[in-house]
């Protein structure tokens, strides 16, 4: 078997054998086939597509491609959660730590930033001191002595998907439905939960953009987990305009400390409540998501979840004394208010540009491996629907220079839309699939 000739098969539409999937993603794990074969056959599948049948074959190879965790013995179920990616997606950094102050332990494999949306890796990665790269026996004893535990691929972990994953970032090859569903579900299949919540984002800020994609993929991912064993619920989870108001690493660990003192933003506050609940109920913790929300809001009030916070964030090597200081983490020397020439109602704020102009700023890579900056971002004021008034703030640029805070602000403002005629604000969640 030769690598030029499977990438030329799916580059014709041509559906690829278990073989020659397993072959391919060996290859690239043993290094005999080069990244830039890989990303020649990762853009033919972006282009051609596959089947149910391929993409089942390669969320199993790249699950293989490490070893499977068993997490039967630590408790009597472990749920993880996955978000496709989005801008201002903090949920992790959330929910992690309040469900599992709930009772419910949470072992989850996260990724870094990919194309224009940030990933949760890097996020955690600007709490001094936290590390993300955990060998199997830590990942097992982090979550058997705190109930939490959130880590990267290693080698010993779906490394297939890491390596994939580094790639399409960087080759334009990330929205397609085959490749996204099966780097979610090797992952989630790698680190043994049993049951998963999928956030799958839809909008201008996710790599699915209509209602009918994010379906499409939800179901694919339901099916497939089903075919592992796994119970799998997604949540369909609005991503027009960003979540939350912070885009960038540290802004957003900021942001999500602020929710866990019961100070979120209302939005992100009960996107958080909606996918926690989901994973309360997949667990058997609680019967339904509306006693699941209250078992939440309860942790939130009395302060479990910050608590959590603070031990999972120690038992991971970081300074838990973040979440009573914020100005421990990462600060950007230069902010650039800019505020609104015109009053009216907030229509539109394209979260893809957010995410790219966040990008331009540091916080995101261009090339694969690169570092990112973990302290520029920007911060939102006003969401979809709200009135502004003429010279009002519309959001912070946080930057390093003065350069790029104006670059910024060029590139972020036309993200914005405004119109005389009020507008509704834009749904949180559009549906929940329960496989
Ligand atoms: N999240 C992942 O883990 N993989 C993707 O391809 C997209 C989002």
């Amino acid at each position: 078997m030769r690598a030029v000739d499977i990438i030329a098969k799916k580059r014709d539409g041509l559906a690829l054998t278990a073989e020659e999937i397993n072959f391919f993603v060996e290859g690239f794990i043993t290094e005999r086939i080069p990244d830039y074969q890989v990303a020649a056959w990762a853009m033919a599948v972006l282009l051609r597509g596959m089947t149910d049948e391929e993409t089942a074959h390669l969320t199993m190879a790249m699950a293989h491609s490490g070893e499977i965790l068993d997490l039967s013995g630590l408790a009597h179920i472990v749920v993880d959660k996955h978000s496709t990616g989005g801008v201002g997606d903090k949920t992790t950094l959330v929910v992690a730590p309040l469900v599992a102050a709930v009772g419910l332990p949470v072992a989850k494999m996260s990724g870094r930033g990919l194309g224009f949306t940030g990933g949760t890796l890097d996020k955690l990665e600007s709490i001094p001191g936290f590390s993300v790269a955990l060998t199997t026996e830590q990942f097992l004893a982090t979550v058997r002595q705190h109930g939490i535990v959130v880590a990267g691929q290693s080698a010993e972990l779906a490394p297939a998907d890491g390596k994939l994953y580094a790639l399409r970032d960087v080759t334009a090859t990330v929205p397609s439905l085959p490749l996204i569903a099966s780097s979610i579900m090797s992952k989630k299949i790698a680190a043994g939960a049993e049951a998963i919540v999928l956030d799958v984002k839809v909008g201008r800020g996710a790599f699915m953009t209509t209602l009918s994609e994010a379906r499409k993929l939800a179901e694919l991912m339901i099916r497939i987990g089903a075919s592992a064993g796994r119970r799998v619920t997604t949540v369909l989870s609005g991503m027009g305009q960003p979540l939350g108001r912070a885009v960038g690493n540290a802004l957003e660990v900021a942001e999500a400390i602020e929710t866990l003192r019961g100070n979120g933003p209302q939005d992100f506050t009960e996107h958080c409540l909606v996918i926690g609940a989901e994973m309360l109920v997949l667990g058997g913790l609680a019967p339904d998501p509306d006693k699941g929300m209250t078992l939440l809001e309860r942790a939130l009030a009395e302060g479990q979840a910050l608590a959590k916070f603070r031990e999972w964030v120690s038992a991971q090597g970081g300074n838990a004394r973040v979440a009573d200081d914020l100005s421990l983490l990462p600060q950007a020397p230069v902010t650039l208010t800019v505020a609104a020439s015109q009053a009216g109602y907030l229509a539109e704020i394209d979260a893809r540009a957010v995410g790219l102009a966040t990008m331009a700023l540091g916080a995101g890579r261009e090339r694969k491996g690169e570092p990112v900056d973990h302290a520029v971002g920007v911060v939102l004021g006003p969401k979809v629907g709200d009135r502004v008034e003429a010279g009002q703030p519309l959001l912070t640029i946080h930057a390093q220079d003065e350069q790029s805070a104006a670059a910024c602000k060029q590139q972020v403002l036309g993200a914005y839309k405004l119109s005389s005629e009020p507008v509704a604000a834009p749904p949180l969640v559009y549906d929940v699939l329960r496989g």
